[in-house]
């Protein structure tokens, strides 16, 4: 977030801003005219933008998209086809993986570990039409269940092992609770076992996602103590995940177990996975979107580029409006952060006492506005979701837009009629 100007320059600036909301709100509203509402729209320019900044972000490493930071088969077709940098897919799911094989996408990396049987099935499929599906694996008991399935498919899985980034600090877990593997020895165990099950498993790579630098805010208006805290913490832990990565991925190699790829980041810490030599690719996605949630980091900020248009139905009170529909609600800690956050007209706000509602959404609109914005019934008022793929879970289509022009219309996961968990 940069510092409120002052003086004439900051008027200036501040006025600029404003018309440009006002400009872009019109334009929103000429987009969506004449459309059944609720609706979620992209701005395909605004993407474009993002995805050349996460590139040039990332600096030597190349890009493995996060779908389900994305959740639409376009876009992950038009974004992979900007530049060679893209490469690869970062699934959530290996339902999803094998069916995105389906799809036509290749080299696909599962993020999170799995040892149902169905899901393995189709792992199996993808890898026997001869597509590149690895799975993720954080302990021997997962190896030997995925060994299992592997010997009932006759397949031999590509694996790629989760290391945990997170910083223990005192009184504090500086991180996420996923992978146990922590260290040399944890990693070399379980590859080892892979090792000695080599006619089912293979060891293909490493995944080390240091989520509290990828995904923590730290420049929050107004939470100063906070944010102070957060970019220490930030750089204290920076200098152990990186020794422990670059520990790890050199006792592999040591070890004999030839990596194809050690994947790390997400869109808040482009930078500094690629920073870290032993990292081969960064992952990430959000930040094509830009949602709510990736507004206040200090190094960097993409465009909003994607929305949903809610409909005004009824004036409950003077300066308040109630739309249909807007409860989609963000996963993660709940709290006020993980609501849609208005975005245009410019200052309107959710009710404190009933935030995004399951088919209605009050809004306040914001005092004194000026003449062609008070939406009348029918019009449209924009919002953004806090999270990135979370949105396409609510609507069947995106409304793509460039300029001033709809451009198509795609099916998200859900207008496929995909849904994984
Ligand atoms: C394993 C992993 N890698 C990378 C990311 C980063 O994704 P994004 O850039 O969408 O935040 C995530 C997000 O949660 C993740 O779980």
């Amino acid at each position: 977030m940069s510092r409120p100007e002052s003086g004439a320059l900051g008027g200036k600036l501040v006025a600029a801003a404003v018309a440009d909301d006002d400009a872009y709100y019109q334009r929103l509203k000429r987009l969506v005219a004449g459309r059944s509402l609720p609706l979620m729209l992209l701005d395909l320019d605004r993407v474009e933008a993002n995805a050349q900044a996460m590139l040039r972000r990332a600096g030597r490493l190349p890009i493995r998209l996060g779908t389900k930071s994305i959740r639409c088969t376009e876009i992950l077709r038009r974004v992979m086809a900007l530049s060679p940098q893209f490469r690869g897919l970062l699934c959530y799911s290996a339902r999803e993986a094998a069916w995105l094989a389906r799809e036509g996408f290749d080299d696909l990396l599962v993020a999170y570990p799995t040892v149902d049987t169905v899901e393995l099935a189709h792992a199996a499929d993808a890898l026997r039409s001869g597509k590149r599906i690895t799975l993720m694996v954080d302990s021997i008991e997962q190896c030997g269940l995925i060994a299992a399935q592997a010997r009932e498919h006759g397949a031999c899985y590509r694996l790629a092992l989760d290391l945990d980034m997170s910083t223990s600090v005192p009184g504090l877990w500086f991180g996420v609770r996923r992978s146990p593997v922590r260290d040399v020895a944890a990693a070399l165990e379980i590859a080892s076992f892979i090792s000695a099950n080599a006619d089912t498993l293979q060891l293909v790579g490493l995944m080390g996602y240091e989520s509290q630098i990828a995904g923590l805010q730290d420049r929050v208006p107004g939470a100063g103590l906070r944010n102070l805290m957060i970019r220490t913490l930030k750089r204290r832990s920076l200098r152990e995940i990186h020794a422990r990565r670059q520990a790890v991925v050199a006792a592999l190699k040591a070890a004999g177990h030839a990596l194809e790829f050690v994947n790390g980041g997400g869109t808040g810490s482009l930078e500094d996975t690629a920073a870290d030599s032993s990292v081969t690719e960064a992952a990430a996605g959000s930040g094509l979107y830009a949602p709510a949630l990736f507004d206040y980091f200090g190094h960097f900020r993409h465009q909003a580029a994607v929305f949903f248009a809610l409909p005004v139905i009824r004036r409950p009170a003077p300066g308040i409006v109630t739309c249909t529909g807007g409860g989609y609600v963000a996963s993660g800690p709940s709290g006020p952060d993980r609501l849609p956050r208005p975005f245009l007209p410019a200052g309107m706000k959710l009710l404190d006492l009933e935030g995004a509602g399951e088919v209605q959404t009050p809004v306040q609109l914001p005092p004194g506005l000026a003449p062609g914005f008070a939406p009348a019934l029918g019009d449209p008022l924009f919002f953004r979701h806090a999270k990135a793929g979370e949105l396409a879970e609510r609507f069947e289509r995106i409304l793509l837009f460039r300029g001033e022009r709809i451009v198509g219309e795609v099916p998200t996961y859900r207008g496929q009629l995909q849904s994984f968990f």
